[in-house]
């Protein structure tokens, strides 16, 4: 018998309870629970169930034909390569992205692009009028496309409409949020309604074959708000990223069941709409502060394509007792484990100093062989130590000290190559594989207290003898290192 449902639900993680608490178990997180209608969501009325006889499906082998899944390349190339080389037919794709971020922009400009071309492409806004998205299209310099248009939120509606006439190719739902169904009884916007509206949706396109794009927002710390339910549900998930000030975007993949996930798209908000940018290193090095301390280029690998970027680091004298450690674009724990190791191995006392790093034009580095880039910027700023203009780093930092070979050594010299670099130091162990004539000169270093005894060697020293950085294994008198007073030179303003 079917029993009322009414539970709390987690809207952040889609826990459900029977009674209200403080704070989700599954999730952690305060004062995320609601009390929420899950009688359609989750079980179907006992006439419907008893009446409903089983039936019997065929079951098949791994190894049948299996033709590949048909793409529809929009032919704006950053975007295609983040999906993996179009959208797939009868798939759903989740974009996520802050507010403002240009998730709008983006699909308009894909569901034109293939509306242009001939396919029926559709776009729902449930949050802008049309006048709104009218607008936009023109400013963009699409409103002749013949993209079709509307602004709705009910699901039946939608997919009612969609189903009548030729099958649409793209349908953009932007955003799956404001979606609601009449299947549950909960107010738009909680978890059951969007779990539920994404659960019709994702069943419309298998039926129909069209490839369905829901637009996601995503809360204060990254999160697709809500809906992480909606997450496992669809076959990707895309998520568009940038900072506030800064006009690049960066569309990663962060699941892909038909592609790569670790690819990124790269953009630039124009008062044009979206511009792709199909050289990165360029963008990320155009505004490059050369031969100041604290700075070194890291090349480093997105998918399958090589990317150079400036690392920047800033170490200053602390006035606080606990020194401040501000990271932007990179692992905070990573920062800290290049500093323990160069503390322990390298006589590099870094207590004393506050520590800023960042990587320039927004983009965040996830591959271990940044450590080395890493660390050099860090030993320069505090040797005060500029490093060569025409270098490029990378190589993974072990905990003893070691530098380790990282994957793609080819790949990111010859990128470094093409921009005009001279030189590349990474591991030793990575000469083995450089296929040829780099085409710049290798420096390889085995271990990291050598790269600092050799950027230290060219600090260029206001007062005193010391070095910043001292090298190896007598580490007895660096104790001055770690007292707050610091040595005059290193009382400097930069930037
Ligand atoms: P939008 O696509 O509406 O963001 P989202 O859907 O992710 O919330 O983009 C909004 C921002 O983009 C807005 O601040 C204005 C800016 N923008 C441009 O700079 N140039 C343009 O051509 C367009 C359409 C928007
Ligand atoms: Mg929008």
């Amino acid at each position: 018998m079917a029993k009322s449902s009414l539970s709390f639900v987690c809207q952040n993680c889609g826990a459900a309870y029977n009674r209200w608490q403080g704070k989700c178990d599954a999730c952690g997180e305060w004062n995320t629970l609601a009390e929420e209608d899950t009688t359609g969501a989750t079980s179907m009325p006992a006439s419907i169930r008893s009446k409903r006889k089983s039936r019997v499906f065929a079951l098949e082998s791994l190894t049948g034909k299996s033709v590949d899944a048909p793409r529809l390349p929009t032919g704006m190339a950053e975007l295609d390569r983040v999906t993996g080389g179009g959208f797939v037919r009868g798939s759903v794709l989740l974009v996520g992205g802050d507010p403002g971020i240009g998730k709008s922009t983006l699909l308009t400009q894909a569901t034109s692009v293939l509306a242009r071309n001939g396919h029926r492409a559709v776009y729902i806004s449930g949050e802008e009028a049309i006048a709104q998205v009218r607008l936009r299209a023109e400013r963009l310099g699409l409103a002749n496309a013949p993209v079709q248009l509307a602004a709705e939120t009910s699901v039946e509606d939608i997919i009612a409409t969609l189903s009548e006439g030729t099958v649409p190719r793209l349908v953009v739902i932007d955003s799956i949020q404001t979606m609601w169904t009449d299947t549950v009884e909960s107010a738009p916007g909680t978890v059951t309604q969007v779990r539920a509206s994404a659960q019709a949706l994702i069943r419309f396109a298998k039926r129909s074959g069209a490839a369905v794009i829901l637009v996601g927002h995503v809360t204060k710390d990254g999160q697709i708000a809500g809906p992480r339910v909606v997450e496992h549900m669809v076959d990707a998930v895309l998520s568009f990223e940038g900072e506030g000030s800064q006009q690049f975007r960066i569309l990663r993949s962060v699941k892909n069941r038909f592609g790569p996930t670790d690819e990124i798209g790269v953009f630039e908000m124009t008062g044009l709409g979206l511009r792709e940018v199909t050289n990165p290193s360029e963008l990320f090095l155009s505004e490059r502060d050369l031969g100041s301390p604290g700075t070194a280029v890291f090349a480093g690998i997105e998918g399958t394509r090589p990317v150079l970027v400036e690392l920047q680091a800033l170490v200053a004298p602390t006035s606080l007792g606990t020194p401040r450690r501000a990271v932007v674009g990179w692992d905070s724990s990573r920062l800290s484990m290049v500093l323990a190791v160069l503390e322990a191995h390298c006589g590099v006392k870094l207590s004393g100093y506050d520590v800023y790093f960042n990587v320039a034009g927004g983009l965040r580095i996830q591959e271990p062989a940044a450590d080395l880039a890493a660390a050099a910027a860090l030993v320069s700023s505090l040797a005060n130590a500029p490093l060569p203009t025409d270098a490029v780093y990378f190589g993974e930092i072990s905990l003893s000290g070691a530098v380790r070979p990282v994957a793609q050594t080819s790949a990111r010299l010859k990128e470094a190559a093409k921009l005009g670099f001279g030189r590349a130091v990474l591991p030793e162990s990575a000469r083995g594989d450089v296929a040829g004539d780099a085409g710049l000169s290798l420096n390889t270093v085995g271990g990291l207290s050598s790269l600092v005894a050799d950027i230290a060697a060219r600090g260029t020293p206001r007062k005193g003898p010391r070095q910043g950085a001292d090298e190896g294994e007598d580490g007895s008198e660096d104790t001055a290192h770690g007292k707050n007073a610091a040595p005059p030179r290193f009382r400097r303003q930069q930037r």
